[in-house]
């Protein structure tokens, strides 16, 4: 194990077989080195400061039935909204006091979001704030719609990837979605230059080690900008219910992973792994996370955006509460930065 580290540390690489084997024969030991050289990664190029991104849900309607996710079609229990452009720039404009640089606009594949509706509010975020960087997580389009919303002066783009599992990935969505479009979109992504972010929950049903490992040679082939990385969490009305979450423990293990494999990559310590721990976040950013993104929503999109049980937006989670998670990284020695926090390129 302490080998397979240090080969991971001078190579940022590893074998499939040797990632499903520090997953597979992991332990407290192991833990502990990883955290310790990905935090010293994470501070040769970051030092202390952690990067905050303003979350904007601007639609929870969503054309997509996935299997693990609360504002699936098929949830009739789910109450829809979709924002109106003056709601989401009264989220910016709520946010740029607080210091927020980045606005992250998210929302399910909401037919309504035409090119044209997404490119007015981009140019409209970007006029009035021209020193924020704008984030897109808006799921699959075409990649004539990218390049409109990379043109319309869109700084970023993320779409998880889920599972680099071809099997895998058709467990957790219906046929009608395909991996290989997907891929296709994240290659899109970058080719039109979005500092793009991919990502996967770790605990997602049928998910093995032999998956993760996967999941992590496609980030070192990849090479994202960005990676989120957080726990599945079950949501009571799919048909996911019943699955256990995913551990705090293993998602801190990849996030260390991930950082030694890419030291220069930007990753959050999501609200998933805030979720399920009151110190999550805390944990995420003590294993090599740099990034947290707390929630710019007006209040009631926060109660109807629920991707899983008992979602947090609240406390330092609720972007107007920048002090309290300044305090909470502050206790643990790291600096909230009010920067637009790009990824730094060539280390
Ligand atoms: N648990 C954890 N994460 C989830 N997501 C969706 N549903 C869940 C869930 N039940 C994640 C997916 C998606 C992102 C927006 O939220 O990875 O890409």
């Amino acid at each position: 194990m302490i080998e397979l580290i240090n080969k991971l540390e001078k190579e940022q690489s590893l074998t499939l077989a040797e990632y499903e084997f520090l997953i597979e024969n992991r332990n407290e030991e192991a833990a502990k080195i990883l955290s310790e050289k990905a935090v010293e990664k994470r501070k040769e190029v970051y030092g202390n400061d952690v990067y905050i991104r303003g979350l904007i849900e601007i639609s929870n309607i969503c054309k997509n039935d996935c299997c693990y996710c609360g504002i699936r079609r098929g949830n009739k229990n789910c109450e829809r909204y979709r924002l109106t452009k003056e709601q989401i720039l009264l989220c910016c404009d709520e946010g740029y006091p607080l210091g927020y640089r980045t606005f992250v606009l998210q929302g399910g594949e909401d037919s309504h979001f035409s090119d044209d509706f997404l490119c007015d509010i981009i140019t409209s975020i970007k006029l009035k704030y021209p020193d924020c960087a704008v984030t897109l997580s808006l799921g699959e389009r075409s990649f004539e719609s990218y390049k409109k919303l990379r043109e319309a002066g869109a700084d970023r783009y993320l779409l998880r990837h889920e599972t680099a599992d071809k099997e895998h990935y058709e467990k957790l969505h219906p046929a009608d979605m395909s991996f290989d479009n997907r891929m296709e979109c994240l290659k899109n992504l970058k080719k039109l230059r979005f500092q793009t972010g991919c990502g996967f929950m770790v605990g997602s049903p049928y998910q093995t080690s032999a998956t993760l490992a996967k999941d992590l040679k496609f980030i070192e082939e990849f090479r994202p900008e960005m990676c989120g990385i957080g726990p599945f969490i079950p949501h009571k009305d799919t048909e996911f219910s019943n699955f256990p979450a995913g551990t705090v423990e293993l998602t801190c293990y990849l996030l260390s992973i991930v950082r030694l494999i890419s030291p220069d990559i930007l990753l959050p310590a999501t609200t998933a792994l805030g979720s399920i721990d009151s110190f999550g976040r805390e944990k995420g950013i003590l294993s090599g996370a740099n990034v947290v993104m707390p929630n710019l929503s007006p209040e009631d999109a926060k109660q109807k955006y629920q991707l899983y049980n008992n979602k947090l937006s609240s406390g330092a989670e609720a972007a107007a509460n920048k002090r309290m998670l300044e305090e909470r990284m502050e206790s643990i020695g790291y600096k909230i930065v009010t920067n637009i926090g790009n990824h730094k390129k060539g280390n």
